[in-house]
C-alpha cells in the first residue's frame, strides 16, 4: 500500500504568506498530521505533492521516509496524482489523502482500505449541508455509478447529500491508465481525480464506500475560520480521552494541549492551562489555572498554583509551587520543595525540602536540602561574559535581599543575614554577613522647608 498526500493548493482564503498546510493544530502542521496518520498505516512509500511556493513546505515536513513531488501549475486533483505516479509501485493500493484535512484515524482509513482490496473505495459522508462538495451518485441498487462535482452537477444531483470527502483507495495497477484517461472537459476545466470513479464502474471493478465514525474526520481547513473549528475539536477530543481516563478537568472546553500529554491517576487541572511538547504529570498532580507547561516531568503529589510557567523542567514529588512561578529550562526539584510567587528558578537543582518562596532569582545553582532561600534573594551568575555556579550545601539559611555573586559557595549549615553580598565563600555553620553596621543618631533634625 502506498500513500499520496495531496498538499499542492495555495489555500488563498488563509490570507497568510506560510502555506496552508503549514498552519498549525494543536501546535502541529495540518499536513504533518496526515503525515503521522500515514505512518500509523504502515505504508511502502509515502509521496507528498506540493505546488507553487512549496518549497517551504517539503524543507519543513522533510523526513528519510517521504517522496516529493512538484505539481506545478495546479490543473487539477487528478493531474496532482498524477504528477505522484512515477513515485509510486504499480502494485498493491494507493491511498489518497489531503494535506488539509488533519484528523482522519488510521482506523477509519483501515477501513477504507479493507473495502478497497477487490477495487475502488470512496470515503464519505452523508452531510446535512452537501454545498461545494462531489456528490456521490448511485444507481436504484445503490451502487456508486460516479462522482459529480458541484459546478457541473444537475438540480437533482445537487440534492444527493453523501459527498465525497476526497480520500480514496484505489488499486495502482489501474492508477496510470486511470489518470491518462481523464479530460478537463468539465466546469472547472481540470482534471478531476473523481473521474476515475466512472472509469472503474466502467471496468467492472467493485466500487465500495467506507465512513468515518466523526464527520470531524473528514473536515478540511480553507480558512482561519475552519482552522479555529478543527482547533477546538481536536482539543474537545483529547479533553474527552483524558476525561475518559479519569482525569479531572474543571472545563474540558478551556484545556489545549499542543503535544503528548500523559496523566496518571487523580490528575485535577484547572482551566485555561497549555500543555506543549511532552508533558507527564503523575499520579494526584494538580494543576491550578492557566499555567504554561512544555516539556515538563512532574512528580506524583505535586500542586502547581495559579499562573505558572515550566519549560523543560523536572519537578519531584509534593511540591508546592507557585502561584506565578517560573521553572526555565534545567529546573531539577527534589522532594518537597517549596518554589513561590515570583521566583524564577533556571538550569538549577533544589534537593528535597528547599524552598525558594518569595521573589528570588535562582540561576546555575546547585542546591541541598532543607535550604531555605529568603526573599529577595539572587544568584548573580552572569558577569556580563560568562555565566558562574552558585553552590548552597544542605541546611543554608540564606537571609531575604541577598546577592550571591558567583563562583561562590555557601558551606553547609551557614546563614547568611539578610542583605548580604556574599563575593567569597561562605564557611560552614558560620553567620556571614555583608551590611554596615546600624546606627542611630540621637538630635537628628529633618530637614526644613525655607521661609519665602
Ligand atoms: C475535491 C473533490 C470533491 C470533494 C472535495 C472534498 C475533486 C475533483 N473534487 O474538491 O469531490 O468533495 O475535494 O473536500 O477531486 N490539490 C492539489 N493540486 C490541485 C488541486 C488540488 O494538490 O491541482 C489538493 C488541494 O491542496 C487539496 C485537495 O487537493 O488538499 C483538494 O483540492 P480542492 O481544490 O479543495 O478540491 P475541491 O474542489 O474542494
Ligand atoms: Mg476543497
Amino acid at each position: 500500500m502506498n500513500i499520496v498526500i495531496l498538499a499542492a493548493g495555495q489555500g488563498k482564503r488563509m490570507h497568510s504568506n506560510l502555506p496552508k498546510v503549514l498552519h498549525p493544530v494543536a501546535g502541529k502542521a495540518l499536513a504533518q498530521h496526515v503525515i503521522d496518520t500515514a505512518r500509523q498505516l504502515g505504508p511502502e512509500k509515502i509521496v507528498v505533492v506540493y505546488g507553487h511556493g512549496g518549497e517551504v513546505v517539503k524543507s519543513t515536513l522533510a523526513a528519510d521516509d517521504l517522496a516529493w513531488t512538484k505539481q506545478e501549475p495546479q490543473l487539477g486533483t487528478g493531474h496532482a496524482v498524477m504528477q505522484a505516479v512515477p513515485e509510486l509501485p504499480s502494485s498493491g493500493q494507493t491511498l489518497v489523502l489531503y494535506g488539509d484535512v488533519p484528523l482522519t484515524k488510521a482506523a477509519t482509513l483501515k477501513r477504507l482500505l479493507q473495502a478497497g482490496k477487490d477495487g475502488l473505495a470512496i470515503l464519505t459522508v452523508d452531510l446535512a449541508d452537501p454545498t461545494g462538495y462531489g456528490r456521490i451518485v448511485r444507481d436504484v441498487d445503490g451502487n456508486v455509478v460516479r462522482i459529480v462535482e458541484e459546478k457541473d452537477a444537475s438540480v437533482d444531483e445537487k440534492a444527493i447529500r453523501e459527498v465525497n470527502t476526497g480520500i480514496m483507495a484505489i488499486p495502482s495497477e489501474r492508477l496510470a491508465g486511470w489518470l491518462k484517461g481523464l479530460s478537463n472537459n468539465n466546469a472547472q476545466g481540470e482534471y478531476y481525480l473523481t473521474d476515475i470513479v466512472a472509469l472503474a464502474v466502467a471496468a467492472g471493478l467493485p466500487v465500495r464506500t467506507a465512513q468515518p465514525d466523526g464527520e470531524w474526520e473528514v473536515l478540511g481547513v480553507n480558512s482561519k475560520v475552519q482552522l479555529a473549528e478543527l482547533e477546538r475539536i481536536h482539543q474537545r477530543n483529547i479533553a474527552d480521552a483524558l476525561l475518559v481516563q479519569g482525569v479531572r478537568l474543571a472545563d474540558p472546553n478551556r484545556l489545549d494541549v499542543r503535544g503528548e500529554l500523559t496523566c496518571g491517576r487523580d490528575v485535577a487541572i484547572d482551566v485555561g492551562c497549555v500543555f506543549e511538547g511532552k508533558v507527564e504529570l503523575a499520579e494526584a498532580v494538580e494543576i491550578g489555572p492557566y499555567c504554561v507547561l512544555k516539556n515538563v516531568s512532574i512528580a506524583a503529589g505535586t500542586r502547581l498554583a495559579a499562573f505558572c510557567h515550566l519549560d523543560d523542567a523536572v519537578v519531584g514529588p509534593d511540591n508546592v509551587i507557585g502561584p506565578y512561578a517560573r521553572l526555565r529550562p534545567g529546573t531539577r526539584l527534589g522532594p518537597e520543595v517549596h518554589i513561590g510567587n515570583f521566583v524564577e528558578v533556571k538550569n538549577s537543582t533544589l534537593a528535597a525540602q528547599s524552598k525558594a518562596n518569595h521573589l528570588a532569582y535562582v540561576g546555575d545553582a546547585v542546591i541541598g536540602q532543607r535550604v531555605n532561600v529568603g526573599a529577595g534573594t539572587i544568584t548573580c551568575n552572569y558577569d556580563g561574559a560568562n555565566k558562574w555556579k552558585t553552590v548552597i550545601e544542605d541546611d543554608v539559611f540564606i537571609g531575604s535581599d541577598t546577592q550571591l555573586v558567583a563562583p561562590v559557595t555557601v558551606g553547609r549549615g551557614a546563614t547568611l543575614g539578610a542583605g548580604t553580598t556574599l563575593t567569597k565563600d561562605a564557611p560552614p555553620d558560620t553567620l556571614t554577613v555583608s551590611r554596615a553596621r546600624q546606627v542611630s543618631i540621637p538630635g537628628w533634625k529633618r530637614p526644613q522647608k525655607n521661609k519665602k
